[in-house]
């Protein structure tokens, strides 16, 4: 019998997805929503969690921005409610999962990011998300930190692929960055990872689990408009200064997955392949 699956932020982009792939390779799946299982709660996740089980925490502060002037939030969540997490797991006997970001990273080196290259978060977000990586293995050395970034399903969510597939539907030019340059991730890839490490028996406590490549948003938006059959002309590159934002981006923070592959995780496909999966039956 596969172990259950027990999500927290089960109502997010990823647990969504995820409570619905791991049902359908019939795992027992346990999906508590933020107001089901409020991880700031010190107890909440120990009433849920049981022997044997595998906890994906998909919870997460994940604006950004705000999280610049909402510091003492983003870190309640990020960092210490996924220690409560990984304390309700260890005490349990549960396994855990918990995902991270490429925006641990500070974007200064010019090819992909190894597991173990020096992290050095810009924002609020990042710093939060890194404290949350050393909480969780702090209270529970065997759990799992996977790394990912830039993730889209390209459906009706405010997703940036769903947003260009959008714009590329009217017929104005659009202006998109040319100088953040990572790896988008299809979340129906990333969640296939995530079960692959729930059900498998991979050792490294820290994996990167994003599309193979490195792609400017540009890059990324003149693809959409492609694959939807517009015209990718209308879309311009600018700069970052072009549209300012509360949280600085890392320039650079594409993850590379060979660490990942040699601890024994199956590959993910490259982000062109799996854009045009994502974009496939779309209307
Ligand atoms: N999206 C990306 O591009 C991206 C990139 C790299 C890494 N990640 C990481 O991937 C993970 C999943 O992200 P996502 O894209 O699925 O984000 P999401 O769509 O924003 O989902 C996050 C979920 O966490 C819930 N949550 C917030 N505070 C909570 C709390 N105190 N207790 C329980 N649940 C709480 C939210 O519920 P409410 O809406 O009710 O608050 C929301 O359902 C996060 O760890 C994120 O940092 C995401």
């Amino acid at each position: 019998m596969a172990n259950r699956i027990v999500i927290t932020g089960a109502g997010g982009l990823v647990g969504r997805v995820l409570a619905d792939q791991a049902a359908r390779r019939h795992h027992e799946v346990l999906a508590l929503t933020s107001a089901e299982c409020d991880i700031t709660d010190p107890t909440a996740a120990e009433r849920f969690v049981s022997a044997d089980d595998v906890v994906i925490n998909c919870a997460a502060y994940t604006k950004v921005d705000a999280a610049e002037t909402d510091a003492e939030r983003a870190h309640a969540v990020n960092a210490v409610g996924a220690e409560y997490v990984a304390h309700a797991c260890a005490r349990a006997g549960a396994e855990l999962i918990h995902l991270s970001t490429d925006y641990v990273f500070s974007g200064a080196k010019r090819e992909p990011y190894e597991i173990d290259d020096e992290t050095g978060p810009l924002s609020v977000y990042g710093r939060t998300k890194l404290a949350g990586e050393f909480a969780v293995l702090s209270a529970m050395p065997d759990a799992h930190i996977v790394r990912t970034a830039w993730i889209y399903q390209g459906g009706d969510g405010p997703d940036f692929v769903a947003t260009m597939r959008r714009l590329a539907a009217g017929d104005e030019p659009v202006e998109v960055v040319a100088d953040q340059i990572g790896s988008p991730t299809y979340v129906d890839d990333l969640v296939a990872a995530l079960l692959e490490i729930a059900e498998g028996d991979i050792r490294e406590p820290v994996l990167h689990a994003a599309n193979a490549g490195a792609v400017s948003r540009y890059e990324l938006a003149r693809a959409v408009f492609e694959l939807v059959g517009a015209d990718p002309q209308r879309v311009r590159p600018v700069g970052s200064d072009r549209h300012p934002r509360p949280a600085p981006r890392p320039p650079y923070s594409a993850l590379s997955g060979r660490l990942s592959a040699e601890a024994g995780l199956t590959p993910l496909r490259g982000w062109r392949d799996a854009l045009a999966s994502a974009l496939q039956g779309v209307e």
